[in-house]
């Protein structure tokens, strides 16, 4: 075991949550709720996404959150960008880190993105060029490594092949993503034991969906194997609009638990955090999906 002394969690509520939630928020109480996470000691809080309006309606409002909310020096706000055109629309919109995102299976990221793999690589490269000079922060997505809905296995192979492609294109942080949460812990251990081969663990995060109920164990398998830098959503809300069925990432709340009772530092003011789950879970007309979040709440 070598646990690593610090996490950082990647906040993807306001983006990968709030994108497959039926119930729209708004734009004002989107950016409520990214202002009220920048008070609870996160370091990134993934905001929006710059897709087609058409493809994921939820998120047609990014330029408006992203100029609503009050950033906090020393945060940062990735949004994600699907091209060149999301690239402008978010240096429009004042961005200053983006993702970029594709998957290990061709037949997820046609559906997710109407291209094919390589031909997603090939859009990001004037992404990345452009990036490079303007100074911005890209991040890289890899979906579906550890399953996909279309066509069941993923092998290895082509996960490692994916997140290296995106980490010598020059994204300074490739985040593997099981965005169906089929992975179990032995598997999700390989699997960044294989990637971490050719990328540099430092290099990597990890982005687990809970369909199964198994994303806490997953996280702590990598952590196992030195992984320190950890994707969850608050409440634990969303799902993926390309993968049916897909529930939200693992609760925040519940790995900053987890991380804290091992030890680990997060910098997380967790009954904050919790509390903005509650509140996030009453505007979308449920009950917060975060046991810890739960708990805290009934104390
Ligand atoms: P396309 O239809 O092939 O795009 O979609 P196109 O280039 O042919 O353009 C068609 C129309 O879209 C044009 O408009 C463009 O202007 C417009 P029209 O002339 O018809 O009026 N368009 C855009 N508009 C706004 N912003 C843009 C943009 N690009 C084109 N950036 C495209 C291709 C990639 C755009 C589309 O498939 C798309 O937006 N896909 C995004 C899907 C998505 O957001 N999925 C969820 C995020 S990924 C995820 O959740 C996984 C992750 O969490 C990790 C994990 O869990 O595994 C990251
Ligand atoms: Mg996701």
């Amino acid at each position: 075991m070598r646990l690593p002394s610090h996490v950082r969690i990647v906040e993807v509520g306001p983006r990968d949550g709030l994108q497959n939630e039926k119930t729209d928020i708004g734009t004002a109480a989107k950016i409520e709720l990214i202002d009220r996470l920048s008070q609870t000691g996160l370091a990134s809080i993934e905001a929006t996404a710059f897709v087609s309006p058409k493809w994921v309606p939820q998120m047609a409002d990014a330029a408006q959150v992203l100029a609503g909310i009050t950033r906090v020096p020393g945060i940062s706000y990735p949004v994600l960008v699907p091209n060149e055109q999301g690239y402008e629309r978010a240096r429009a919109a004042g961005a200053e880190e983006v993702a970029v995102f594709t998957a290990a299976s061709e037949a997820f990221n046609i559906k997710n993105t109407n291209a094919g793999i390589d031909a997603s690589l090939q859009r990001f490269a004037p992404v990345l060029a452009r990036a490079k000079i303007d100074g911005v922060k890209v991040r890289g997505y890899v979906s579906t490594v550890l399953g996909c809905p279309y066509q069941g296995e993923v092998p290895l192979n082509d996960v490692v092949r994916v997140a290296r492609a995106l980490h010598d294109m020059g994204c300074y942080e490739v985040s593997l993503g099981d965005t169906i949460g089929v992975g179990t812990p032995a598997k999700a251990r390989a699997m960044l034991k294989a990637v971490a081969s050719e990328v540099p663990m430092a290099a990597l995060a990890i982005h687990f969906h809970d369909t199964y109920g198994q994303a806490l164990a997953n996280v702590l398998a990598c952590l196992e194997e030195g992984v320190a830098v950890v994707d969850s959503a608050v409440s634990g809300a969303g799902g993926c609009p390309y993968a049916k069925g897909a529930s939200g990432n693992v609760a925040s709340e519940d790995v900053v638990y987890m991380l804290h009772g091992l030890g680990i530092h997060t910098g997380i003011d967790l009954p904050l955090l919790a509390e903005t789950g509650r509140w996030l879970a009453g505007l979308l007309g449920r009950d917060t999906g975060s046991k810890v979040g739960r708990a805290l709440g009934a104390a």
